[in-house]
């Protein structure tokens, strides 16, 4: 097997130059670490929001600690708790359905379709008299179907908060992910489109989703001028300390004009390497719900069964991939990987949410076999992550041993 020395899949991390740099020292050497006040005035916090709401397209753009911290505080201001069942995808990531546990609701898992992000017939099954909120999450970087997401929604009344912490950048038919539900969240960790190590971002067009969220995120008020100050009373709320740093925000205030420019390249390498892939048979790619709005971090492959894909995934590893995976072994990516999820885990000893008298109709089981779908899926698949700076040689080297995995 020809062997492969393929780069990390820190998307932006690629990208970090003396933009960053300066922005950081600058933070430093003006003694202004606080996004509210220092010995000078740094205000990159501000920086970062203003260019998300430019960005994006939005009235509000909310600077915040990380993408948990943003789902948590989303759903606080969303009304999310005890009572309240929250939709999210059997493909996800542990926090998303951490932020319901949370806010004491009860996670109700929905079958993905190949495109690996919620089944929209699934979907419908699932809502019941409970039903507050649908979490979609744009996966492994390409968007959800959002029209059909939306239009059930709709139907039912219920709020939708797009995740999109693995799809910065991403679009669904022209409009950018997180612009199309009530409100959206996005993740500046490590290994996300753009990064400032830790960070996450809330955005919305709700003004008073906003400012609950903003009350939420900070300690309870709003801010005026830098200083606490008191709300109109639905916006006063129980604070979490979810600011971000002025360290993150100098970062991701530079990352964040470089955004279109990794995904692009992204995009670009992993449509070189599909096109060096197609025609092979019994693999195939996943399906796309708008190819146009792909952000490009990963390539997932769909083979003909599970025996054929811990073959194939075995064969790339023994190359010198790094961190291939079969979807069924990607860790806290799958709700029957997730300990606390199977076995219930509860909040504080007094067993919440589980145990709260509010959530006693709903009684779900989170154990491998919950979605059948998608488990047959995941056994069958395998996600490559496509680096940010890829040469062309390199594009051809992967081309290369996935055709010899795949033999
Ligand atoms: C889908 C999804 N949601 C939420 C998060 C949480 O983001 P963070 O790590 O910034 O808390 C992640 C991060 O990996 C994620 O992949």
């Amino acid at each position: 097997m020809k062997k492969i020395d393929w780069p990390f899949e820190f998307p932006g991390t690629y990208w970090i130059d003396e933009k960053e740099e300066n922005a950081v020292v600058d933070v430093i050497k003006n003694g202004s670490l606080f996004r509210y006040y220092g010995l000078n005035n740094a205000k990159y916090v501000d920086a970062f929001e203003a260019k998300a709401k430019k960005y994006y397209g939005v009235k509000y753009a909310l600077g915040i600690n990380s993408g948990t911290g943003a789902l948590i505080t989303c759903m606080q201001a969303l009304g999310v708790g005890p009572g309240c069942e929250v939709i999210v995808p059997s493909y996800m990531w542990v926090a998303t359905v951490g932020a319901v546990i949370a806010n004491n609701a009860i996670p109700v898992l929905c079958e993905v379709d190949e495109s690996f992000c919620l089944d929209s017939v699934d979907l419908e099954k699932k809502i019941t008299s409970r039903t507050k909120l649908i979490v979609p999450i744009h996966m492994s970087g390409c968007p959800c179907d959002m029209d059909a997401i939306m239009a059930i929604a709709k139907k039912h009344g219920i709020s939708v908060l797009e995740d999109c912490a693995q799809c910065n950048g991403g679009s669904y038919k022209g409009k950018k992910v997180g612009t199309i539900g009530d409100m959206g969240i996005f993740s500046l960790q490590l290994n996300k489109n753009m990064t400032s190590g830790e960070g996450g971002l809330v955005i919305t067009n709700d003004e008073k989703l906003y400012f609950k969220a903003f009350s939420s995120h900070d300690m309870g008020l709003i801010r005026v001028n830098g200083r606490l100050a008191v709300p109109e009373p639905y916006a006063v709320n129980w604070g979490q300390g979810r600011r971000m740093s002025e360290l993150c925000g100098a970062v991701a205030s530079v990352q964040i004009d470089k955004l279109d420019a990794i995904t692009g390249s992204m995009v670009k390498s992993k449509e070189r390497i599909k096109k060096g892939l197609a025609g092979i048979e019994g693999l195939r790619f996943r399906k796309l719900n708008d190819a146009t709005g792909d952000s490009g971090p990963f390539l997932i492959m769909i083979l003909e069964d599970a025996k054929k894909a811990i073959k194939v995934a075995a064969n790339m590893k023994e190359s010198g991939l790094r961190n291939i995976f079969r979807i069924a072994d990607y860790g806290l990516h799958i709700y029957y990987n997730i300990p606390s999820l199977v076995g219930k885990v509860p909040l504080s000893p007094a067993g919440n949410p589980w145990s709260l008298t509010e959530n006693k109709s709903s009684d779900y089981d989170y154990k491998k076999g919950a979605c059948p779908r998608s488990d047959e899926l995941f056994a069958r698949s395998i996600l490559l992550p496509i680096p940010s700076k890829l040469t062309l040689e390199q594009e051809q080297s992967v081309v290369e041993i996935i055709k010899e995995s795949v033999k």
